[in-house]
């Protein structure tokens, strides 16, 4: 038997809806000694990649919690952040007669959970859902702060809710099965807490990404449990982002363009991230938080995470014409996180012409 370190705990303040996010290896299994939300049955929503490898020793832990424990297992991609499959879970609630004692929980990356967790705010006006992030872009990120929702042709996740989850469960051990390029996505999300917030974690990274890529499982820990804290703490000021969250979506003003641009799921998210975090970088040299060594040591360090640091050739008209769909943008200007200073960001417009040369550039 495997004897496994004890969870370590992040917590997220939110008054009534604060709630923990236990990360470590082998949760899935310790999950039967937990304190889940009490409820007499619940529903795993999962996709047909990660049900085969986890939905069994979750719905063994569960077990003991509840009387009737369903399944219900959506195809696996971002193409499928949809209105029709987000209905598949509502169709699997109401086949089953499921009233408000019932629990849903979110097994996959960020798909399914920002899917797990819309449907969870619907539902009957809302039921309690869990967070069980096996990406590690899901653990660092998308499972927490209770950012829910799906994709529209035109923009990305612009249909959607805030809502909490009441428990995150970070299982560092399903990060084994992970495709390299999906950990080298999940690496852009923790790679944008340095220049925006911390700036002693940049370093970290910097000293510590071979080992990231290597899954060493200390480096891993140290990883997920940082970058919950930061976002716990960001999160825990401003839970629906009336301003300080905005600096999360570094990079993805540029990375959500290149999303919808190509097409969902060409480009995977986190690509996308790391790709437009360094167009934010140019930008934000542009207008002179940051000098040269800056945008080349971060774009460095993105390479070397294995992330595409030049953009596809959409046209800089594209770029803004898509990116003027952005949720920050107001009155049609976008707004754009840009580094102040390394380990500050802010939130602020920028001359279109300005942008555009930044985008032919970093799309060379
Ligand atoms: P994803 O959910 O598509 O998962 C990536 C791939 O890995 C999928 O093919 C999945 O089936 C597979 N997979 C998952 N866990 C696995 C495992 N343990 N072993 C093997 N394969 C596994 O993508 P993602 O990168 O996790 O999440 C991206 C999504 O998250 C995007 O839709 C993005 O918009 C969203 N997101 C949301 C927030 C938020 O705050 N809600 C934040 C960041 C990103
Ligand atoms: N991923 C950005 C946010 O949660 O605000």
């Amino acid at each position: 038997m495997t004897v496994h370190a004890p969870a370590e705990q992040v917590r997220i303040e939110l008054g009534e809806r604060s709630y923990p996010i236990l990360i470590g290896a082998g949760l899935l299994e310790q999950m039967a000694g937990m304190a889940l939300p009490k409820a007499h049955a619940a529903l795993v929503v999962t996709n047909t990649t990660v049900g085969p490898l986890y939905v069994q020793p979750l719905a063994a832990a569960l077990a003991g919690h509840y009387q009737q424990i369903d399944t219900v297992t959506l195809p696996d991609g971002e193409e499928h952040k949809t209105w029709p499959t987000l209905q598949r879970i509502f169709d699997a609630l109401l086949e089953r007669a499921s009233d408000r004692k019932t629990v849903l929980y979110a097994l996959g990356g960020g798909v399914v959970g920002d899917m797990t967790g819309f449907a969870a705010a619907c539902y009957m006006r809302g039921v309690p859902f869990v967070q069980v992030p096996t990406t590690l872009l899901a653990q660092v990120d998308s499972s927490v702060g209770g950012k829910t929702g799906i994709n529209h042709p035109l923009g990305k996740n612009m249909i959607g809710a805030f809502y909490q989850p009441q428990l995150v469960v970070c299982d560092l051990a399903t990060l084994a099965t992970l495709p390299a390029r999906e950990l080298s996505a999940g690496l852009a999300e923790v790679i944008k807490y340095g220049p925006i917030y911390d700036m002693g974690f940049f370093d970290w990274i910097e000293a510590n990404v071979d080992a990231l890529l290597a899954r060493d499982p200390q480096a891993l820990a140290h990883a997920v449990r940082r970058s919950c804290e930061i976002k716990a703490d960001v999160v825990g000021q401003d839970e629906r982002e009336a301003g300080l969250r905005a600096i999360l979506n570094f990079g993805h003003t540029f990375g959500h363009a290149i999303e919808a641009g190509m097409g969902y799921g060409q480009w995977l998210h986190g690509e996308a991230v790391g790709c437009g975090m360094v167009m934010a970088l140019a930008l934000s040299r542009e207008l002179g938080g940051i000098d040269a060594a800056f945008v080349e040591r971060a774009t460095a360090l993105i390479a070397r995470a294995g992330l595409p640091t030049h953009g596809p050739k959409l046209g800089a008209q594209r770029y803004l014409e898509l990116m003027r769909l952005d949720k920050k943008a107001e009155a049609g200007e976008i707004r754009f996180v840009v580094i102040a200073a390394p380990g500050r960001a802010q939130v602020r417009p920028a001359p279109d012409a300005l942008v555009a040369a930044v985008i032919d550039r970093c799309c060379a």
